[in-house]
């Protein structure tokens, strides 16, 4: 099997590093183009095998399964490059949130797949939330998650809950990551504590819980019992957050549906507007 890559920005360099580093393929499996050439020569450097290719076409020609790793606002230019070439035995990965599966189906005759990765998948861990067009056959399903499955829990959404999905898997890290910037801000400040002491083990915390979430079957409701005991100083904390934080996770959850919402709005106008 080839596998291509359109973009080799963050997610696509994540993926393809991930990917050869699990093992899941090989370097000389994968081709890669990017409008600036040197960043795909930089990963075929670190990595011996992965072919630059010198255009999208190129990738396209040689691979069964292309992922698509740019931004909303570069599909309609890259579609109309490839859409000619594209073959319905071919396989196409659009890992973007707000490029609807119908905008796909519609400009080209392949296969298609919705992925949403996440950094967490550079560590081969956290989720990838996976949809499909109604031509993707069950084989090609399979084909794709055993892939996905050497660098991530592959999970299975509906379309239209992708917003919310990818809020929690896909941009959750950075929001985790902030929550404890703060808690780590704060030890300091109020403290004096050094700041590496702090950030080491308020991150071997963050790795530990979620271990106890996943392998270790806990929920969060219950790791919360099982730290707090009534009256207690962990209790006592939770208390005062429980106050402190009322609505923020619902504005958030509002803030990036709205944004959501403008970008589903430009990508829709992108395929609307006539050549
Ligand atoms: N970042 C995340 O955690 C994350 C998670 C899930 C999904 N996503 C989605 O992944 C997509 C890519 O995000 P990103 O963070 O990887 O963006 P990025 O770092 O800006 O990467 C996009 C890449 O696409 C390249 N590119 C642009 N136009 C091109 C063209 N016509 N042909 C070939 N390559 C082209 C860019 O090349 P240049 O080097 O010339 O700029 C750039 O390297 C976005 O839609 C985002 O929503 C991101």
């Amino acid at each position: 099997m080839r596998v291509g890559f359109i973009g080799t920005g963050s997610m696509g360099s994540i993926l393809i590093e991930a990917f050869i580093q699990s093992g899941a393929l090989a370097p000389q499996q994968i081709i890669a183009s990017n409008r600036t050439v040197s960043k795909v020569e930089r990963l075929a450097e670190q990595y011996p095998g992965v072919s630059v290719a010198r255009s999208n076409i190129e990738v396209v020609l040689d691979s069964d399964i292309v992922f698509l790793c740019i931004k909303p606002v570069e599909f309609k230019k890259v579609i109309d490059e490839i859409r000619k070439i594209i073959l319905p035995t071919q396989t196409v990965v659009s890992i973007t949130s707000s490029v609807l599966i119908k905008h796909l189906e519609n400009q080209m005759p392949c296969k298609i797949a919705k992925v949403i990765p996440s950094i967490t998948n550079l560590v081969l861990s956290g989720a990838t939330l996976c949809m499909y067009s109604e031509r993707m056959q069950p084989e090609d399903i399979e084909e794709l998650e055993s892939l996905l499955t050497h660098i991530s829990a592959p999970i299975r959404v509906e379309e239209e809950h992708t917003r919310i999905c990818s809020d929690l898997s896909s941009c959750g890290p950075a929001f985790m990551a902030f929550v404890l910037q703060k808690f780590i801000d704060a030890a300091i400040e109020e403290t004096g504590i050094p700041a590496e002491k702090a950030t080491s083990l308020a991150s071997e915390m963050l790795l530990g819980t979620g271990k106890l979430l996943t392998s270790g079957g806990l929920d969060p409701t219950i790791v919360q019992n099982r730290v707090s005991v009534p009256g207690g100083i962990t209790a006592e904390g939770l208390r005062m957050m429980e106050g402190e934080l009322i609505g923020v996770f619902n504005k958030l959850v509002h803030i990036t549906h709205a944004k959501y919402e403008e970008d589903l709005e430009k990508v829709e106008s992108l395929f609307t507007t006539k050549k």
